[in-house]
């Protein structure tokens, strides 16, 4: 879009602009740097000045425009800023309808797809090209350009006629609202794309909208649809909504002639539109020369489908040349000349069958789903967990029910909803238990619920259920950290009666171990050999792993700041707890609890007698403020993705030079830095205005002088 010497002008000027006040003379070269600036944000994602820089160029160009409000122009980058709320949107026909397109799920389908296009073309040993792109999972949309700029936006709708949503997608930074279709002689044009969120925004907007008691979106999809048609503009902004583009839909010349064929092929069209400035897929694309290429490209997307920023539910393969295109024609709801490769389907139905229930470490009760088995991106799920009785309730889930359940790469499998419309009288309700259900001696324990917490508990284990759980997490990676400990061992060695407590752990019998089957001497050496590592970790680990109710890892770190000995603590009260700052009165009164306990105190005295640490050890100790510093007093926060280096990094060089990193955006925060794609907690930062904000670079520099 840019070549080398624009850009290098444009960011002269742009310099320029930052250090002097434009006039009126310079609206256009306000205009441009703006465009370029925004393009190489939101498209490139390569940006080369701060949004400071940027903020500060756009608030010159806005005074220039309110000053002389009769040369604004609806394609200056002011007019994205969404004016109106969207009362209703209005109802507009595509200038070519949006077709489907049909679907393949193998390689077997796509070499019958390649067959067929050969026979349509009766021409079987011609070569052709095909170019193949993601199949984005987001809403569909339409743009119609007339004499270079935007006039008109609009959703798929039934492919015929769509709604109009232009004040919306206005809002978006990647849709450029000029751009110069002229050069190649077109005066009206319509593209196609869709509009998508990524991953990591939908997790943010997701974190948000938790925050605000807000109903959660079930996946991108949902919330970038439901973003197109907010009846407010802002909220489509904020929503950080993409749009790539896809398909040259249609074009016109002056003298109104169909000239969509003009640029001879869809690949050559999809690069002319990216040097535009449209977003479009880069590497994401192939142009392959036959479809053993194609299937081939398929796959390997198929394979790192997660690696990918955006979902994508398969590839579109299209014959590339827009010649054979046309021979190939179209059906009422399909181009024949392209198809869709779907990937193996991440949401599936199937019936709830029943429900079973876990104890957890502290006795919360956890009901898990049995449902028919159902393929899901290649794994079958039969098992996926309630959560609690209010997920059962709110989702309106009953046995016998067919329901819709999703696994999305890194997300465990869960329920999206209830298909009431399938029901026939027959489902049952799911009751849950007032009493223990793993407790199965003659004395029924009735459950227990906190007030303000979601699960119910068994508050007086006799089963041993929660000990073995408790086992379970002590051992792991989280607390205690034992390599080659896993669950199922825990479990192995708790049915032979062997762990009995956490002291058990300490003092096993190597030489039984090494006798049991599947194991050896080797295996029981290497065990005792993580053992006797384990025995020497900080204090702050074995407060975490001991499963004392809401004691977390930063609560526990906090505490062993504090203690010389872990049984210091017998002599603490409430008190002495909550005077530690950010230790809340529940986390006092369990720690408080747990010590006043005699039973507790000779467990951890039998485990110190094996040899476990006790005793504080350097790492549990406070860490020395750098009170010299360049950050030396501040608090600090990272948003964004960094890209020199990663966010824990970031954190741990920030504390090194004295800052303190805290969690979220409020008066308190003293420092923000922004990486790539930094989202609400940005624009919450520029509101409060007292709060620096700094780029990565700026961050380097800062500490780099100290
Ligand atoms: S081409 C005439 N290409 O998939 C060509 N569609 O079933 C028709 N989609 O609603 C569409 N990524 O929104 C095409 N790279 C891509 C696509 C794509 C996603 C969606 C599109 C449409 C649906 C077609």
């Amino acid at each position: 879009m840019f070549d080398h010497s624009q850009q290098k002008s444009l960011f002269e000027k742009t310099k320029n602009f930052i250090d002097h006040e434009p006039t009126v003379n310079d609206l256009e070269a306000l205009r441009d740097i703006l465009r370029y600036h925004e393009w190489k944000y939101y498209v490139e994602n390569n940006p080369v000045i701060s949004d400071f820089e940027y903020d500060l160029v756009f608030k010159k160009l806005q005074k220039i425009e309110h000053d002389h409000p009769q040369l604004i122009t609806p394609d200056s980058p002011t007019q994205r800023v969404a004016q109106d709320i969207v009362s209703e949107f209005k109802t507009v026909a595509h200038i070519v309808p949006m077709l489907s397109l049909e679907n393949s799920y193998n390689a077997e389908d796509l070499l019958e797809f390649d067959k067929q296009i050969k026979k349509l073309i009766d021409r079987d040993e011609s070569v052709i090209k095909y170019a193949v792109e993601p199949k984005f999972d987001g809403g569909s949309i339409a743009l119609v350009y007339e004499n270079d700029v935007l006039v008109r936006a609009a959703t798929r709708g039934d492919g015929n006629q769509g709604e109009e949503i232009s004040a919306n997608m206005k809002t978006l930074q990647s849709v450029p609202l000029r751009a110069n279709f002229s050069q190649y002689g077109f005066t009206k044009v319509e593209l196609r794309g869709e509009a998508l969120i990524s991953k990591d925004k939908f997790k943010e907007v997701n974190a948000y909208r938790e925050q605000e008691g807000l109903v959660l979106f079930a996946n991108p999809r949902n919330a970038a649809t439901g973003g197109l048609r907010t009846k407010n503009p802002y909220e489509t902004r904020d929503r950080g909504i993409e749009a790539f583009i896809f398909q040259f839909g249609y074009a016109e010349d002056a003298a109104g002639n169909d000239v969509t064929r003009k640029l001879q092929s869809h690949f050559k069209s999809i690069n002319a539109l990216g040097d535009l400035g449209f977003k479009i897929p880069l590497s994401e694309k192939k142009l392959c020369d036959n479809i053993d290429e194609v299937i081939a490209f398929c796959a390997e997307w198929e394979a790192k489908r997660d690696t990918f920023k955006y979902e994508i539910d398969g590839m579109v393969v299209k014959v590339d040349d827009y010649a054979i295109q046309d021979i190939c024609g179209s059906t009422s709801h399909h181009p024949r000349w392209a198809i869709a490769y779907k990937f193996k389907a991440k949401q599936a139905t199937s019936k709830l069958l029943s429900v079973e229930y876990q104890v957890g470490k502290i006795g919360s009760i956890t009901p898990v789903a049995k449902i028919d088995p159902v393929q899901l991106a290649g794994v079958t799920v039969s098992s996926i967990s309630l959560h609690n009785a209010d997920f059962i309730s709110s989702k309106d889930l009953r046995l016998g029910d067919t329901v819709l359940v999703e696994r999305s790469g890194d997300v465990i499998p869960y329920i999206v909803k209830t298909m009431e419309e399938l029901r026939d009288g027959s489902e049952k309700e799911i009751v849950f238990p007032v009493v223990c259900p793993i407790n199965d001696t003659d004395m029924p324990i009735p459950l227990e619920r906190i007030d303000g917490e979601a699960a119910w508990r068994c508050p007086n284990c006799v089963c041993g259920a929660q000990t073995l759980q408790r086992m379970i997490f002590h051992v792991s990676k989280e607390a205690m950290d034992i390599d080659g400990f896993g669950r199922s061992i825990v479990e192995r060695f708790y049915a032979l009666g062997w762990l009995k407590d956490f002291a058990d752990i300490y003092n096993l019998d190597y030489e039984a171990i090494a006798k049991l089957e599947g194991f050896g001497k080797r295996s029981a050496d290497k065990l005792q050999a993580s053992i006797q590592k384990a025995k020497q970790n900080p204090i702050s680990r074995l407060l975490h792993a001991l499963s004392i109710h809401h004691l977390g890892k930063k609560a526990s770190k906090l505490i062993a700041e504090q203690i010389n000995h872990v049984l210091d603590l017998q002599h603490w009260t409430v008190e002495d707890y909550t005077k530690i700052k950010d230790i809340g009165p529940v986390v006092a009164e369990n720690a408080s609890l747990y010590f006043s306990e005699p039973a507790n105190i000779e467990l951890l005295q039998r485990m110190e007698s094996y040899g476990v640490n006790l005793t504080q050890t350097a790492e549990d100790k406070p860490k020395e403020v750098n009170m010299e510093g360049a950050l030396a007093g501040k608090t600090i926060l990272f948003t964004g993705t960094l890209t020199t280096m990663g966010r824990k990094q970031a954190e741990e060089l920030a504390e090194a030079h004295g800052a303190k990193n805290i969690s979220g955006v409020s008066k308190n925060l003293d420092i923000l830095v922004v990486g790539e794609s930094a989202g609400s907690k940005l624009t919450k930062a520029q509101a409060i205005g007292s709060i620096q904000i700094l780029t990565e670079e700026e961050f380097v520099a800062l500490i780099g002088n100290s």
